[in-house]
């Protein structure tokens, strides 16, 4: 692996490697000291034009417990505002000593434009509505350590289907790991080349709850134009948010995940954000192991 760049980069033997080496950056994660010195001498820069939380300070914790050096470049404080463009942005970052740059861009394609600028390692950390790779690697741990295995599990990714590179890497994801997947949106929230993805298709969540294992909510992302496409927040609210009463139709050990941020009373509604069978944080906690994973896969041989 050179690059992470999209779930298609990955098979099913590649994913299985990254998630076994998670786990054991699990561990290494709750020892005392939770530290390892495989990439000491290493420097990563974490490029992010989008905003962040969960992503970037993972990636910053990741390579910090594996011991490289982080450059974190904020575009707003940068020659960006001077009009510098992504490629000597890159170009530049490189020069200063990076030796693994994670890109997060807006557009569509952005990190591997980079990737082939540069003659270093490149992860995408989330292009547009494209791919979100590390996303879907941080959600199949999390499913594999409550369920053991993602092989005949039934999962559900509903919302803003159309707008989501999660959903795009993790309909990847889930599939090669033997899941079944449905989509249960609005008609204006699913993709237009449907055809494209292996999954099945339904608009009413309340029909399908007893059937699933796993619920996979989606934000809806207003800052994407999502909002012109309902009729209200409230109304989708109504129709597709997760609520207590529908949770009850749930089976007894299906779980809820979302990828965050969360829209607490849209997608989901507070007392389930909170619930023990939401796996919101868990999903959090797993992306540090996973994005170390991806790290020493890229770096850490050479
Ligand atoms: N899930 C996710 O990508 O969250 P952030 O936008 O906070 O990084």
């Amino acid at each position: 692996m050179r690059h992470l760049l999209s779930m298609a980069d990955l098979d099913r033997s590649e994913i299985e490697d990254l998630l076994s080496l998670a786990t054991e950056f699990t561990a290494v994660l709750e020892r005392e000291i939770p530290k390892v010195p495989t990439l000491r001498g290493r420097t990563v820069a974490t490029v992010f034009y989008e905003a962040s939380t969960r992503t970037r300070l993972s990636f910053e914790r990741a390579a910090k417990a594996l011991s490289a050096d982080v450059m974190t470049f904020a575009p707003g404080t940068s020659s960006v505002t001077k009009g510098e463009s992504l490629k000597d942005t890159a170009l530049t970052l490189r020069a200063t000593g990076a030796d693994l740059v994670i890109v997060r861009h807006e557009a569509v394609g952005a990190a591997a434009r980079v990737a082939g600028w540069l003659d270093c390692p490149v992860i995408n950390g989330g292009d547009g509505a494209h791919q979100h790779p590390t996303q879907a690697l941080l959600d199949s741990l999390t499913l594999q350590q409550r369920f053991g295995k993602l092989e005949g599990l039934r999962i559900a990714i509903v919302g803003d289907v159309a707008t989501s590179r999660v959903a795009r890497s993790n309909i990847d994801c889930f599939t090669k790991l033997g899941a079944t997947v449905e989509l249960i949106a609005p008609t204006p929230f699913l993709p237009f080349d449907l055809a494209a993805f292996p999954v099945t298709i339904s608009n009413s969540l309340d029909e399908a709850l007893p059937r699933l294992d796993v619920v996979y909510l989606l934000r809806v992302q207003l800052e994407r134009g999502s909002g012109p496409a309902l009729p209200s927040i409230a109304e989708y609210a109504r129709r597709f948010g997760l609520n207590r009463t529908r949770m009850s139709r749930l089976a007894a050990d299906a779980v809820v995940m979302h990828p965050g941020p969360i829209n607490r009373g849209v997608e989901i509604s507070s007392d389930i954000a909170d619930d023990s069978r939401s796996l919101i944080l868990d999903q959090v906690r797993n992306g540090v192991a996973v994005r170390m994973a991806a790290m020493f896969r890229l770096l850490g041989s050479s």
